[in-house]
């Protein structure tokens, strides 16, 4: 179920606690940014590789938003809609994504390229509209500069 890729990496994460449970939430976040998702076999894979009950794994990843639980695009677009983005044009942002990549808000698009989740306010608002794709910020959008932006994601 995991790649031997991953099972290294959260060994060596292992190694920095005394206790498993404590590196439960860096070997889900190995597992997410490996899958983009964390899959209920996932779960009883890591829960066997720490010698952690698989209800514990899964309180823990259930329990925090970050973690996601259903197939996922490669890459995950986090647009905020919220009031300043919205005043500085984040409305249309979403309609020429529509247009561009045929992908509606909370959908993914057919080749798993791209998810679009649509968020509340980023902390960006003097520089609106902004938006996450992973964990990497872009504020100042425009029409013309989010598809470029987006076409660096492959
Ligand atoms: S309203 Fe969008 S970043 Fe604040």
């Amino acid at each position: 179920m995991l790649s031997e890729r991953v099972v290294n990496e959260i060994n060596q994460i292992q190694k920095r606690y005394l206790d498993a449970r404590a590196c439960l939430l860096p070997a889900l976040y190995v597992v997410q940014r490996e899958h983009g998702w964390i899959s209920p076999d996932a779960l009883e894979a890591v829960g066997d590789l720490l010698n952690v009950p698989k209800a514990t794994v899964k309180g823990v990843s259930t329990f925090y938003s970050m973690f996601r639980h259903r197939p996922i695009g490669r890459h995950v677009i986090q647009l905020c809609t919220n009031v300043a983005c919205m005043i500085m044009g984040a409305e249309r942002l979403v309609d020429i994504l529509r247009s561009r990549y045929g992908i509606e808000p909370n959908s993914t698009t057919d080749d798993g390229r791209f998810s679009l989740v649509i968020m509340e306010c980023i902390g960006a608002c003097g520089t609106a509209p902004a938006m996450l794709v992973d964990s990497d910020f872009y504020d100042n959008l425009t029409e013309e500069n989010v598809i470029e932006i987006l076409e660096r994601y492959k």
